[in-house]
């Protein structure tokens, strides 16, 4: 594949992975990318996940035509990338690998050896140039490791985006990008919104007219609609408007509850109200939902003199992807001892800007007329906000 006259896709689709990150459930695969720049020298922008370094060096040779390689370029060290290093470094000695000095501590650990006679560690604002093109790096950290440097070409006007700009699923398959790629985003990099807004800064001083991530398809058009949600999302704003309902029912009472306050929100017109079974969804897509939308209602079960399981994972995801800046609503449900609505609340305390609603819905085993004027209520309230 082409990019620019210069620029050609030697990358992998991945369709026999189960888990993406030993966690991730990613239904139609993963893409591994990796660029080559052939220009006086020749730059390779990373490698790909361990099982595929075969085929990457396939895909590699037929661009390469002959030549080889002069430097590999290592912007981020975790596995799904780095995992071919020791196998270019064997099949093209003579090519210096170039990285960050953290990530050359990295190698040394993955593959035993810092390639200390053959590198060039680079820090941001150093440049190399292969002729034409000159390479400009940027450190990105914590988007998504602490190594990570992302290169900028500024004769083609590419930003080589490390994990940024990424998504879950192959090239091959045909999916919307925002959908797989928020996923992608809260799972991976959610908790380092801060980080992501000081790249953002960074590029937005760069004249960048394609993006070539190291997951997902290389981004050419309209590149604004992507950098606004990259915006958004890295600074917790409200993506879309509506409100998330995530749930966990073991005899289904509360979950009657859940669908009940959706009959109520979308019958007073919110425009998209989204239900989730914590126990039977997947986990990532329903973080994601939490971020997309401003407003979370939050029902369970008290059980063990706790929260439900499934709902205790949710929450502590959500913690742990430094959830905040949102609109939060409890509905608890107990048959002697009801305390899910304290013990949600608690564990939430921790997170910033987040505002409980005024109403809490307390369900004692079944809905009965109090409980179903409390929704009402908590629907009303939810609207008005
Ligand atoms: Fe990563
Ligand atoms: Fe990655």
């Amino acid at each position: 594949m082409q990019i620019t006259n210069d620029i050609r896709y030697i990358g992998v689709n991945d369709h026999d992975i189960d888990l993406f990150e030993g966690q991730y459930i990613v239904e139609n695969g993963m893409a591994y990318n990796s660029y080559v720049i052939t220009d006086d020298k020749i730059a390779v922008m990373d490698t790909v996940d361990a099982h595929f370094k075969e085929e990457w060096i396939e895909n590699l040779k037929a661009v390469l035509d002959g030549r080889s390689p002069d430097y590999l370029i290592v912007q981020h060290m975790e596995p799904d990338h780095s995992a071919g290093i020791d196998a270019f470094a064997k099949a093209y000695p003579d090519a210096v690998i170039v990285a960050s000095a953290p990530a050359f501590t990295m190698m040394k650990q993955f593959f035993g050896t810092d390639y200390a006679d053959r590198r060039q560690i680079i820090k941001e604002g150093d440049s190399l140039s292969l002729g034409t093109h000159t390479l400009q790096f940027v450190a990105a950290p914590m988007v998504h490791w602490p190594e990570v440097m992302v290169t900028y070409d500024s004769t083609d006007k590419v930003l080589f985006s490390a994990d940024g700009f990424g998504k879950f699923g192959a090239l091959d398959a045909e999916e919307d990008w925002a959908c797989e790629a928020r996923r992608y985003y809260f799972g991976i990099v959610g908790k380092f919104g801060m980080q992501v807004q000081n790249l953002l800064k960074k590029a937005a001083a760069l004249d960048i007219q394609i993006i070539c991530p190291l997951h997902g398809p290389i981004l050419k058009e309209n590149l604004d609609y992507y950098v606004n949600l990259y915006q958004t999302w890295s600074s917790y704003g409200v993506e879309s408007e509506g409100i998330m309902i995530a749930y966990t029912s073991v005899y289904g009472n509360t979950k009657t509850a859940a669908e009940l306050l959706a009959e109520k929100l979308t019958a007073k017109g919110c425009p998209k109200v989204v239900v989730a079974d914590l126990a039977r969804e997947d986990m990532a897509e329903c973080v994601e939902d939490a971020f997309r939308y401003g407003k979370l209602v939050l029902a369970t079960t008290t059980y063990n003199a706790e929260i439900f399981p499934f709902m205790r994972e949710f929450i502590d995801e959500l913690i742990s992807h430094s959830y905040q800046k949102r609109t939060v609503a409890l509905m608890e449900n107990g048959s002697w001892a009801p305390m899910a609505a304290k013990a949600m609340r608690t564990r939430l305390e921790g997170c910033k800007d987040i505002t409980f609603t005024e109403n809490t819905v307390q369900i004692r085993s079944a809905l009965n007329d109090e409980s179903i004027a409390q929704i009402e209520t908590l629907a009303e309230e939810l609207m008005a906000k």
